[in-house]
């Protein structure tokens, strides 16, 4: 990790210094320009759509107490390597988290009848959750053939846990399969899915995972985003700016390889290079009417193979604690074999797997796919009386009031994003990933036009803030050899 200390790198020696716009003002955007800045290159314009920078890094604030809660990325998966984990201890933002360690640390398995499932059955579920998880990451390292065509990381899950509850009575087999399906649920929301039978089993492996613990960040993940802001000029970041076109055929704008990228209120900025790091959900919906000319066939095919699914949270803030002080998370094994509607109005706050105490009277829930994004059509009001019921049901209390407030992401509505964060779905392979990062340069020019960023464009960290990071740094430095000795 290099040093954040605001400085100019004096080592950069430039031929000439390309103007540079970066489109998107999440974390891969930022970390770009700041990069950009730190070598001494000032020329550059970060648009971002939005109103505000931060992209899926956003953080709200909660009750009246300065405690925040993350509308989007919420831990820092890991420690060796992570250059989020650096910025974050480099900056002393984790400690207050020291400070309250293990205050809380209950995690109670409930039943949608109130029964409580023994630590020691979820602890020998897991053991076994965890073996098979391991054996769909193995397919990918071993590029062992998967035992079907097209196999999902769903698909084997079920199969073998299947295989795994035969050697048990009719009672606990239910109770095991409860906290299989809730893991699973977990799993859903980890990878970005809707269901993990979305999920590619020959690349499942190809993420890969940090070591080291995971951590929040007290002050609001947003901390990370404002350290590196300070190294970029106030100037250079402009908002409420989305970009409608990128014409990157240089001579239709009649200046030497310039690329011209026009905002939906006709604004014109011109520049060497583009950095483009909009979500693949936007590209999804947007990119054939965003690149002039048209992005490469393959360019195109890979972003439609990639997955984006939707990841929302419902927090609830309630007047006073409604679980034990030590409680840290409600873990909720509903019952597969319980499902008497179809009807999405009633089912689907099953798709909340846990809700975890955040403060003491604040409680988050996430879910993920067609609930999810069937939740972002209620009101706040239905979500606090379907959520109210069913925390009445798991911790069989009658006693538990509204939450005085409600707060909860929409991140398959938003337009800016349309969706939570990407995955390998089925039919998608690593490949897709290094043909999305790929830089278009224009026929007759001898340096890249449009440069790709963004969480999806990591070959290995994708869905990540990290891997956002060092997409923006990756690009941002493409560009700075393209222009030094
Ligand atoms: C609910 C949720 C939970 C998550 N949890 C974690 C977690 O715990 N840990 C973790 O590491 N990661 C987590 N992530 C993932 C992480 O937030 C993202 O991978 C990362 O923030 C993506 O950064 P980015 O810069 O690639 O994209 P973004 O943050 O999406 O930035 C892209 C920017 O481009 C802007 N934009 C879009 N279209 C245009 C346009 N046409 N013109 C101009 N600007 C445009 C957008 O407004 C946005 O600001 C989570 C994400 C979500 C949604
Ligand atoms: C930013 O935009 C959102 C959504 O369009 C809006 O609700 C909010 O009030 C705006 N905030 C500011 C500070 O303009
Ligand atoms: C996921 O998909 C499988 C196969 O289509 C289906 O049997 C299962 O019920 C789905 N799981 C959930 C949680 O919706
Ligand atoms: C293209 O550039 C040339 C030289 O700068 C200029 O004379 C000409 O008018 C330009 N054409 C258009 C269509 O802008």
């Amino acid at each position: 990790m290099e040093d954040l200390n605001g400085t100019v790198d004096e080592s950069v020696s430039w031929t000439n210094k390309p103007k540079v716009i970066i489109i998107g003002a999440g974390i891969a955007g930022i970390a770009a320009g700041e990069y950009l800045a730190r070598k001494g290159l000032t020329d550059f314009k970060i648009l971002e759509a939005s109103n505000r920078t931060g992209g899926r890094i956003w953080s709200v604030d909660v009750d009246d107490d300065g405690h925040k809660a993350e509308m989007g990325a919420n831990w820092i998966h890991g420690i060796e390597r992570n250059p989020i984990y650096q910025i974050a201890d480099q900056n002393h933002l984790l400690e207050l988290r020291h400070a309250n360690r293990n205050l809380r640390r209950r995690d109670l398995h409930a039943t949608e009848s109130g029964d409580i499932v023994s630590d020691k059955m979820v602890k020998e579920v897991d053991f076994s959750y965890g073996m098979l998880i391991a054996e769909c990451e193995d397919y990918f390292h071993s590029s062992m053939p998967t035992p079907e065509e097209g196999d999902s990381v769903g698909a084997h899950l079920e199969r073998e846990f299947q295989e795994k509850l035969d050697k048990y009575s009719n009672g606990d087999r239910r109770f095991r399969q409860m906290v299989f399906d809730q893991r699973i649920l977990l799993e859903c929301c980890i990878t970005g899915c809707d269901n993990m039978s979305d999920v590619s089993l020959e690349e499942f492996g190809c993420y890969e995972e940090l070591p080291g613990v995971h951590y929040t960040i007290p002050p609001g993940f947003e901390a990370i985003l404002e350290i590196l802001k300070k190294n970029i000029p106030e100037e250079n970041i402009l908002l409420n700016k989305p970009v409608k076109t990128i014409n990157w055929s240089p001579s239709e704008n009649n200046k030497s390889e310039e690329v011209c990228v026009e905002c939906e209120n006709g604004e014109k900025f011109y520049a060497n290079h583009v950095i483009c790091t909009v979500s693949i959900g936007v590209l999804k919906a947007a990119c054939d009417r965003m690149f002039y000319p048209p992005l490469p066939k393959d360019k195109q095919q890979a972003i439609q193979s990639l997955g984006f699914g939707i990841v929302d949270k419902v927090i609830l803030e309630f007047d006073q604690t409604v679980v034990d002080s030590d409680v840290f998370r409600i873990e909720l094994l509903w019952d597969r074999d319980n499902v008497k509607e179809k009807d999405l109005r009633y089912t689907w706050m099953r798709k909340i797997y846990s809700f975890e105490v955040v403060h003491e009277n604040i409680l988050v829930g996430w879910l993920s796919g067609k609930e999810a994004l069937y939740m972002e059509s209620l009101t706040e009001d239905q979500i606090a009386e379907d959520c109210r019921d069913l925390l009445r049901k798991f911790l069989n209390r009658n006693d538990i009031p509204l939450p005085k407030r409600v707060i909860r992401t929409r991140w398959g509505n938003n337009p800016y994003t349309r969706g939570s964060y990407s995955f390998l779905a089925i039919g998608a392979r690593q490949k897709d990933i290094y043909t999305l990062q790929e830089p278009l340069t224009a026929s007759g020019c001898d340096k890249p036009q449009v440069l790709f960023g963004g969480e999806a464009t990591h070959p290995t960290f994708y869905s990540t803030t990290h891997g956002a990071l060092l997409t923006g740094y990756r690009e941002a430095q493409r560009i700075v050899k393209l222009h030094t000795e």
